[in-house]
This record gives structure tokens, C-alpha cells and sequence, in this order.
């Protein structure tokens, strides 16, 4: 099948006059297209190209698509919300209704304070970790993704630089731009990794504001963290009075009991929630335990606050989202759906005598080419050794041209994260799974 995108190139001509690059972010960007890809409209699993195209989507809006485009249950609530007359900066019964849906599905979560983003969220969280502790030291998990801002965007070397005790050598800036010195506030280590976690806690001590992980790595592929790992790391924050902050951005929802919080049985003291809450309306969320949150104003001194925050549009889709993955069942289908999907790209592996594995975690997943043994993911170091960018560059190439959108962003050393939502069907499923025959075939 070939891709056909005469009306995307017109797009693409028209945009890059205008808008930098000829999308709306850098992320829109599909680096083996090398443009972004224009849609006409979405619906359910599948997404419509500007060139009339349709392709069963597993790029899941960055991962902000967990129930499906267009779900009837949340355009309902978007209408009665244009009805009510979709006022901003203004709460309403909507906002506390949200407040006590989102505190009942995550109930380690006391309070919380709502954002728009994941990185205004990451953003307010360290402040506050800051100013509740009187400290500077930000520890952050190489390789980790927390958002765009000058606080925590620094990485070492993916694993590749870490010193004897698992400590990166050098933290640098993501990007340029960063104000000198910036990184004299963050010190990386490699994920799982617990004796790094002693090391940098005895190194730094009273130093350290906050340590900071995406529970689930899917900034990595898909990397969930072992439980040991989580249990140990807050019994030493509660040791050392460290602020254990979660980034759930990407976790958060999906997965049994709605948070890695609840999988691990650990309760982290702040965490960040966004995407699929509010199914890709812009809903982000700062949660945590009562004491340390009240830093926030009014009641603290700590300002977080935002124009748009806490929109009613956003509110109300988020709450139609929150009363669904409340229903008994929502997690026997997402389980479900991995075990079909997952399970049969698995077995296709095999077949086709790939080298490679799929690993996932609830509605999200990675391709792994390059080394069979799953246990091989867990750490970042030994990933980036054996990982296959050419191999896996080169699928996603050949299944887009099979109709199956994954993301590309760039060369890396690990996989970009897809994932499915509740709206891939097992037809869904079963033409993918034929597709990414004919695809492995090719390779
Ligand atoms: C784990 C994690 N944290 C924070 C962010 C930033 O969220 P946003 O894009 O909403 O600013 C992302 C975005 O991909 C993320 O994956």
C-alpha cells in the first residue's frame, strides 16, 4: 500500500509559511515523513487523513486518547457544557464533582490543584517540593520525561554514562536556551537502579528537595519500575525527608486501579496527572498529600494558578472520563486488549524469527527490536546497548505504509511509547495483527 498525501504536501506548503516547521509543535513532526500528518477527522481507534486515508491509530494522541476519539459519553458532556455556557475562571459543581471522582479512583491523592499541561503540573510540583522542604536538590531518573521546562528537562547519556554507583557523570540541558548553570540543580540516576538511590541520598544529604520518576518509564518505551524498586525508594524519601514525586502524566488511568500508585501499593507525597483523564481535552493536575499541597495559595505561599485552568470544557470532559473508568469492568477490557494485541505482535516476533519482544503495560506498549529477554528493559543502560533504532525505524516506515500509525520522533535509543484505548475493537486487533504480518514479512 502506498501513502498518498497530495492534499498533506498543499497543507504542508501552506503551513510552514505561517507556523514553524508547518505544525502546531514540534511534536507534531513524524520523523520517517518528515512533516506532520494532517487529519480531516478521527474517530473511535481510527484516524482520517487530509488525503482521505484511514489508519487504525497507536499513537493514541501522545498517549492523551484512552476511551477513543469522539466517544459519545464525552461529546454529551462538551454540548451540556457549551449549553451552560462555557465559562472559564469560574469553578462549579463540575469542578468539585471532579475533584471527588479523580480522589476516588486515586485515593492516595487528598488534594489536588488543577493545570493545563503535564509540564505546568511537573513544573508546580517540584516548586512546591521546594518550598515545603527548604531545599534544592532535584533527583530525576535518566532518560526520564517530565515536561519542557528549565526545573528538570536534563539527561545524561540514556544509561550510557553512569558512574560505578549508577549516578549519570554529566547532566546536561535538554536543548539550548537553558540558564547557565541550571543544572547544578538536578542530579540523575539511572531507573531501578536502588543502590543509585542510597548512593545520591547519602551523597547530597539534607541537599535533596525531591525525587522524581515517571513510575512507568513510557518516556523510554515502556519501562515499568519493579516493586522493590518503588517500595524501597519511599521508605528512604521517608527516611531522609525526601519529597517522592510521581509523574503520572502518562500512567495515570491505565492501568488497574487507575494509577501506578494504586498498582504499587506506594503512596507517593505529590504526583502529576494528565492526558488521558480528560481524553485530550487540556486537563492537567497536581495531587498529593494534604500538608504539603495546602503550600499552594491561598493557603500557602506557593502561587499556582493559570487563565484556563480548571475550564469547565476541560472539567466536564474529564469527569465523563472519570465515571467510566469507575465502572466495574474498565480494566478486564483494557487487559483484555493487551493480552490480544500484545500477545499476538509477540508471537509475530517468533514467526518471522525477529529479534525483538513487545513489553506492555495496561493500554500502552513498545517494540523492542533488537534483544528477545524482557528482563533486559528494566534497565536503561542495558537497553540502549542492544536496542535496534534502524530496525525499528525502518517498521514504523513499513507500517504506516500497512495503514497502522505509530509515532516516530527522532533516532533514539529505545522505542517511542503506542499505545490502544477502549475503542480498538477485537476486528481492530485482528487486521492489525494480519497487517503487522505482512510488515514483519517485509523486514
Ligand atoms: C511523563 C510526562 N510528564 C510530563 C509531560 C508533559 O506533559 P504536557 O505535554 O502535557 O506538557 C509528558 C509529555 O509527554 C510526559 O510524558
Amino acid at each position: 500500500m502506498e501513502i498518498h498525501m497530495e492534499k498533506s504536501l498543499e497543507l504542508f506548503h501552506e503551513a510552514r509559511k505561517r507556523m514553524v516547521g508547518g505544525g502546531s509543535a514540534g511534536g507534531r513532526i513524524h520523523r520517517t515523513l518528515e512533516r506532520p500528518l494532517y487529519l480531516e477527522r478521527a474517530s473511535g481507534s481510527h484516524i482520517f487523513t487530509a488525503d482521505g486515508e484511514e489508519y487504525i491509530d497507536y499513537h493514541c494522541g501522545a498517549g492523551a486518547i484512552l476511551f477513543g476519539f469522539d466517544h459519545p459519553r464525552i461529546k454529551e458532556e462538551i454540548r451540556k457544557c457549551v449549553d451552560k455556557g462555557f465559562y472559564m475562571n469560574f469553578d462549579s459543581e463540575y469542578t468539585v464533582e471532579f475533584a471527588k471522582l479523580f480522589t476516588k479512583l486515586v485515593p492516595t491523592v487528598e488534594k489536588i490543584r488543577i493545570t493545563n499541561s503535564g509540564t505546568e503540573a511537573t513544573l508546580a510540583a517540584i516548586r512546591l517540593a521546594r518550598a515545603y522542604t527548604g531545599r534544592d536538590l532535584i533527583i530525576k531518573m535518566d532518560g526520564h520525561f517530565h515536561g519542557m521546562h528549565e526545573m528538570i528537562w536534563y539527561n545524561g547519556g540514556y544509561g550510557r554514562d553512569l558512574d560505578e554507583f549508577g549516578e549519570t557523570r554529566r547532566v546536561t540541558a535538554e536543548l539550548p536556551g537553558f540558564p547557565e548553570h541550571g543544572e547544578e540543580h538536578v542530579r540523575l540516576i539511572e531507573f531501578n537502579n536502588i543502590n543509585a538511590v542510597k548512593h545520591v541520598f547519602e551523597k547530597y544529604r539534607g541537599r535533596i528537595a525531591a525525587i522524581i520518576m515517571e513510575p512507568v518509564n513510557y518516556d523510554c518505551g515502556c519501562v515499568p519500575s519493579t516493586m522493590e524498586y518503588m517500595r524501597k525508594v519511599r521508605e528512604l524519601c521517608t527516611q531522609e525527608k525526601i519529597v517522592l514525586i510521581f509523574d503520572e502524566v502518562i500512567s495515570g488511568m491505565r492501568f488497574r486501579p487507575g494509577s501506578a500508585q494504586g498498582y504499587y501499593g506506594v503512596k507517593p507525597d505529590l504526583s502529576t496527572f494528565a492526558k488521558a483523564i480528560a481524553n485530550g481535552f487540556s486537563l492537567a493536575l497536581i495531587g498529593g498529600k494534604a500538608a504539603i499541597m495546602d503550600g499552594f495559595n491561598p493557603l500557602g505561599p506557593v502561587v499556582c494558578s493559570g487563565t484556563s485552568s480548571g475550564n469547565m470544557m476541560s472539567v466536564m470532559a474529564a469527569t465523563a472520563c472519570l465515571r467510566m473508568a469507575l465502572e466495574p469492568g474498565f480494566y478486564n477490557i483494557i487487559e483484555e486488549k493487551e493480552a490480544l494485541l500484545c500477545g499476538g505482535i509477540n508471537q509475530l516476533f517468533q514467526k518471522h524469527n525477529i529479534p525483538g519482544h513487545i513489553r506492555s503495560h495496561g493500554a500502552q506498549f513498545a517494540f523492542y527490536f533488537g534483544y528477545e529477554d524482557p528482563e533486559l528493559d528494566f534497565r536503561l543502560s542495558e537497553t540502549v546497548k542492544r536496542f535496534r533504532p534502524d530496525l525499528y525505524k525502518r517498521f514504523v516506515k513499513e507500517a504506516l505504509k500497512e495503514k497502522l500509525y505509530m509515532y516516530y520522533g527522532g533516532d533514539k535509543p529505545f522505542p517511542h511509547h503506542c499505545g490502544f484505548t477502549t475503542a480498538h475493537t477485537r476486528e481492530d486487533i485482528e487486521v492489525t495483527l494480519e497487517r503487522l504480518d505482512r510488515v514483519f514479512g517485509r523486514l
